[in-house]
C-alpha cells in the first residue's frame, strides 16, 4: 500500500490495516487504481485523521471487523458527506454502509491479478450499482435482497470455513495422534476439490451417502471423547436424521 500516495487522483479510501485492506490494496495497485490507505494505527502513529486522509476520496472503502463498522462510521461523520461507504461485510446490512461482499476467502498472503479479477462480488439490491461503485473493476458481481444476506453468509462460512476447520482437525490428528505426516491427505483434499468443480452434488461419497450404519456407528465411538463426535452426528442428523435415530 502507499499511504496517501497521489490523494488528489485517488477515488477510493481504504480504511483498515487487515487482510480485506490489504488485499483490496493489493488489487488497486495490480490494476494502476490510484488509492489512500488509512488506518486507526496511522493515526496513533502519525496522527493523522480519517477525515483528512480521505477528504479527497470519493468511495471509502470501511475493511475493519465487522462489530466495529457501524461504531466507526457513526463516530467518523465527517466521512458521511461523501457518498454513502462501502463495507465487505458477508451478514451486515445496515443504513450507515452499503455491502459488496467478496466471495473468497484473503489470508494473510496476496493474490496475483487472474485470481483477484475472478473472485465475484454479492451486493445488496437496492442500493448504488457496481457501476457506480467499481466502474474499473471486471469482476462478475451479482445482486440479492438485503434481506436474504444472512442466509447468502451462512452458506459462505459453512462450505468455506467450516470444512477448513473440519482440514485443519485431520492434520492436527494425523500428525498428533496417528503419527502420519499432514501433507500425505493433501491429494484426497485436491481429489475432492475437483469432484466437486466437476461433478458438484454427486461429488458426496462415504458412509453417509451410502446409508452405512455400521461404519457410522464405529466412527461415531472412535470419537467418544473428542467434541468432533457432535459435529459428526450434526452432519449425519443434517443430512438423514433416519440413519443417526438407529445408529446411537
Ligand atoms: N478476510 C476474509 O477472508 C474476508 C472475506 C470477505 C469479507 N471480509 C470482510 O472484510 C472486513 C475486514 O475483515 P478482515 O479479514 O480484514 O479482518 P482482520 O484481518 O481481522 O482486520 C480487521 C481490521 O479492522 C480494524 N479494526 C477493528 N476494530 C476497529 C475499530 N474500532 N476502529 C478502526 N479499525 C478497527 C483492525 O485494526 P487493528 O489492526 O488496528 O486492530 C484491522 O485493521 C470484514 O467486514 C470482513 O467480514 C473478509
Amino acid at each position: 500500500m502507499e499511504p496517501l500516495s497521489q490523494p488528489s487522483a485517488a477515488r477510493y479510501g481504504i480504511i483498515g490495516s487487515g487482510r480485506m485492506a490489504r488485499h483490496m490494496g493489493r488489487y488497486f495497485d495490480l490494476l494502476a487504481l490510484p488509492y489512500v490507505a488509512w488506518s486507526r494505527r496511522m493515526e496513533q502513529n502519525a496522527s493523522v485523521s480519517a477525515g483528512t486522509a480521505l477528504a479527497t476520496c470519493e468511495i471509502i472503502l470501511v475493511l475493519i471487523s465487522d462489530g466495529a463498522i457501524e461504531p466507526f462510521i457513526r463516530s467518523h461523520q465527517e466521512l458521511l458527506h461523501q457518498k454513502t461507504p462501502i463495507h465487505f461485510s458477508g451478514s451486515l446490512v445496515t443504513p450507515l454502509a452499503q455491502g459488496v461482499h467478496p466471495l473468497s476467502s484473503f489470508a494473510e498472503d496476496v493474490y496475483d491479478l487472474d485470481t483477484y479479477r475472478t473472485i465475484p462480488f454479492i451486493c445488496e439490491g437496492g442500493r448504488s450499482s457496481w457501476a457506480e461503485i467499481f466502474p474499473d473493476l471486471p469482476n462478475p458481481h451479482y445482486t440479492i435482497a438485503p434481506h436474504l444476506k444472512p442466509l447468502y453468509h451462512s452458506m459462505a462460512v459453512m462450505a468455506g470455513n467450516f470444512t477448513t476447520l473440519l482440514w485443519n482437525k485431520l492434520f492436527a490428528t494425523f500428525e498428533e495422534q496417528l503419527h502420519l505426516p499432514p501433507q500425505i491427505a493433501i491429494p484426497y483434499l485436491k481429489q475432492i476439490c475437483h469432484n466437486l468443480q466437476h461433478t458438484q452434488v454427486n461429488a458426496q461419497t462415504g458412509p453417509i451417502t451410502r446409508g452405512d450404519r455400521q461404519t457410522i456407528q464405529s466412527n461415531l465411538e472412535a470419537l467418544n471423547d473428542d467434541p468432533f463426535r457432535e459435529v459428526y452426528a450434526a452432519f449425519v442428523n443434517a443430512v438423514t436424521p433416519d440413519l443417526l435415530k438407529e445408529t446411537k
